[in-house]
């Protein structure tokens, strides 16, 4: 089993700087992959409600913990208040929901999943306009939904509480008035888009980096695809000085990217179904990047995003959500 390290959270919890992400997975797929990555020496999994698959995961865990394989106090499990509910009367329902789909009476870390909020019907399909886009909820209170956050603290049901896809500004406003200050701000975060500034700024108000995509999502093209969006997006895992790097080291170029992400005091959540890449991916530990190699990875940045959220039509209206738009001109 591989041996993992963690970064120290700025309220001294301990989070796994490696990850199981766990967006577009079937239930089927996520319990044989939770299953194998519990085994292979993963701690920490991110889930969302949005990603449909908290039951399944509820379902490993109860049978890891009854079994004694893991005790509750090894696991780190994150998960997120959606996009479609983060006002502050969302809080603490929807953490409870999560808690009970999960089976656990607590979560490691709570994150608020975007800055940005759409309206739903009561059946939670997208409440859509006359133009047929997604309706955005113009109530959207960064400071009154925190305040409900920081009661999960008091109240025992969220070890930790963070933000997720927050922008310098965003995060910066937020700290104006947080009592409990963001443990992590959760972005997209990779070779080709490195956020430097954003990265540097969250680092000095010790607010830990957790990198999403880490790998370049390199499943998003099918989801794309099914909003009808059309995206060119490069693939990290064929970048030639990745490779070369990978080959000087005897390592994948997907290891080669996890552990640029952790040498930078980032942690990682790279999302796998397959047993053996979810062991490459965890295998990151057992080698470090030189200088050089550090010098070349960094100068790969291109400001390039792939989860611009444009899967969800009509969010751009929103005037919390600040994604460049740098696919269609
Ligand atoms: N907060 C947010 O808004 C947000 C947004 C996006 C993602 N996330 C979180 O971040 C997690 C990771 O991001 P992601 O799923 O977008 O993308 P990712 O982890 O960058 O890439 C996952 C893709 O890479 C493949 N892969 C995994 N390991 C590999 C390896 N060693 N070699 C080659 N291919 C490999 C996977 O396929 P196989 O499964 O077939 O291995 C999958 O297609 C998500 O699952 C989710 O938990 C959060």
């Amino acid at each position: 089993m591989a041996s993992v390290e963690f970064k120290t959270l700025n309220n001294g919890e301990k989070m796994p700087f490696i990850g199981i992400g766990t967006w577009q997975a079937s239930d089927e797929e996520i319990e044989t992959a939770i299953d194998a990555a519990l085994e292979a020496g993963y701690r920490h999994i991110d889930t969302a409600p949005v990603y449909g698959n908290e039951q399944a995961i509820g379902r490993v865990l109860k049978r890891w913990l009854d079994a004694g394989k893991v005790k509750r106090e090894e696991l780190f499990i994150v998960t997120k208040l959606p996009p479609v509910a983060n006002g502050p009367s969302d809080v603490e329902p929807t953490i409870k929901k999560s808690l009970a789909d999960l089976q656990l009476s607590y979560v490691d870390l709570y994150l608020i999943h975007t800055p940005f909020s759409l309206y739903t019907n009561e059946d939670g399909s997208f409440k859509l306009d006359e133009e047929g886009l997604m309706t955005p909820d113009l109530r959207t209170n960064h400071a009154a939904t925190w305040v409900e956050m920081e009661k999960l603290v008091a109240e025992g049901l969220a070890k930790s509480i963070g933000i997720s896809n927050f922008d310098k500004e965003q995060v910066g406003r937020l700290l104006k008035t947080a009592k409990i200050r963001p443990a992590t701000n959760q972005i997209e975060h990779h070779v080709y888009l490195q956020q430097r500034e954003l990265v540097d700024f969250c680092n000095a108000e010790g607010i830990a980096i957790t990198a999403y995509s880490p790998l370049g999502s390199r499943g998003i093209a099918a989801f794309n695809a099914a909003a009808g969006l059309v995206r060119d997006l490069p693939d990290l895992i064929e970048i030639p000085v990745v490779k070369e790097i990978a080959a000087a080291h005897g390592k994948s170029p997907a290891q080669v990217l996890l552990r640029w992400i952790i040498d930078t005091g980032v942690i990682a959540i790279p999302k796998s179904t397959n047993a053996g890449r979810l062991r490459e991916n965890l295998n990151v530990f057992d080698f470090k990047l030189t200088d050089a190699e550090v010098a070349k990875l960094l100068a790969l940045d291109q400001d390039l995003r792939v989860c611009d959220f444009a899967f969800f039509h009509g969010v751009e209206r929103h005037p919390e959500f600040r994604f460049k738009n740098q696919y269609t001109k």
